[in-house]
This record gives structure tokens, C-alpha cells and sequence, in this order.
């Protein structure tokens, strides 16, 4: 699996220490305020685990998986529901916890989404963001680090679902996905 990895981009222990700060902020931000925080599967499923071990505050939690890449490395611009959240959004300052924001259509279809089911607030915290990949005006109030415009694997993020397991952010050998 290693092998197939061209370059590290940001290291476990980078990751790890960027981490500490956001759950440092997001404490603050959201004292007192209970949020409904949102895991948007499947990427974000180990930033999440990470995040909130670093948020010190109360907060509940729950999961929705949209998708809409399939096996391409493009998006599609469709954004399909696959599993929804199971709790109501309404009234609720809702935290969105994405792995990385590309063109930005998934996120802005699922802040619509959560803003017309009648979420009180939604603050969106990403691990990373490509600006350069952007067709819709969107940014996260939240960025753990900006990325160049290569399609990465690691920490969550997949080719083909391989490479979710590594702990680190790496460029996949070309020859991997154009083979
Ligand atoms: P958009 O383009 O809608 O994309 O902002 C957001 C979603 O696309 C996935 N994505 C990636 N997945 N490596 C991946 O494994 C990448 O470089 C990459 N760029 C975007 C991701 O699921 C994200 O939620
Ligand atoms: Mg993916």
C-alpha cells in the first residue's frame, strides 16, 4: 500500500498537532451551544473521531453519507443521500465535519439541505481544502490545510476505497489510477 504512494503531502504528526488546534477552537466557539455535530461519510470518518476527542464541550453527534465522485476522481456534480442523518436538524447549530473540499458542490447541496430542514446555524470545519478545484463560491469557516490540486488518499480518503487506512495525506503514483 505504501508503494503506491509518490509523495507524503502532510505527515500523521502534523495532522494530529493541526487537529488539537481546531478542537482548541471549536471548544470556544461551541460552549454552551450543544451542537449537533455531522460526520459526512465516508472521508470524514477518522477526522471525526480525531476532531471530537479535541472538542471539550457537549455536543452530539451524528452520520450521513453522500456521494459523488463513485470510483472517478472528478466530481460528478450529483450528490446522492446514501444514508441519511437520523436525528432532526431543526433548531440545532449544526457542525459539519468534511475530509476535503474540491469543487464545493457537495458541500454547499448538503449546507441547503441541513438550512432548509431548519438548522438554527451550520459552521462548516474541513481537515483539508483544494481552493483551486472550486466551481461554486464556498468557503469552510473552518480549514485544517490547504491543498494543490492533486487527488490525495490517506486519513480517511480513498481511490477505489483503498488507502482510507493511512495516517497520513499522500499523492498516489500516477500509474495507479490511470492504469
Ligand atoms: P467536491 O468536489 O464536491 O468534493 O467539493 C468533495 C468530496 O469529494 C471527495 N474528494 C476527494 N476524495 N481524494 C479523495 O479521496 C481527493 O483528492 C478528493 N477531492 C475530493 C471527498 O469525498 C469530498 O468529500
Ligand atoms: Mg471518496
Amino acid at each position: 500500500m505504501q508503494n503506491d504512494i509518490q509523495e507524503i503531502l502532510i505527515s500523521e504528526e502534523e495532522i494530529q498537532g493541526k487537529i488539537k488546534e481546531l478542537g482548541e477552537v471549536l471548544s470556544k466557539e461551541f460552549a454552551d451551544r450543544n451542537p449537533l455535530v455531522i460526520c459526512v461519510l465516508k472521508g470524514a470518518f477518522i477526522f471525526m473521531a480525531d476532531l471530537v476527542k479535541n472538542i471539550t464541550v457537549p455536543l452530539e453527534m451524528d452520520f450521513m453519507a453522500v456521494s459523488s465522485y463513485g470510483a472517478s476522481t472528478k466530481s460528478s456534480g450529483v450528490v446522492k443521500i446514501i444514508k441519511d442523518l437520523d436525528q432532526t436538524v431543526e433548531g440545532r447549530d449544526v457542525l459539519i465535519v468534511e475530509d476535503i473540499i474540491d469543487s464545493g458542490l457537495t458541500l454547499s447541496h448538503l449546507i441547503e439541505l441541513l438550512q432548509n430542514r431548519g438548522a438554527k446555524s451550520t459552521t462548516v470545519v474541513t481537515l483539508f481544502d483544494k481552493p483551486s478545484g472550486r466551481s461554486v463560491n464556498l468557503e469552510a469557516d473552518y480549514t485544517g490545510f490547504v491543498l494543490p490540486d492533486a487527488f490525495v488518499v490517506g486519513y480517511g480518503l480513498d481511490y477505489a476505497e483503498h488507502y482510507r487506512n493511512l495516517p497520513y495525506i499522500g499523492i498516489l503514483k500516477p500509474e495507479i489510477y490511470t492504469s
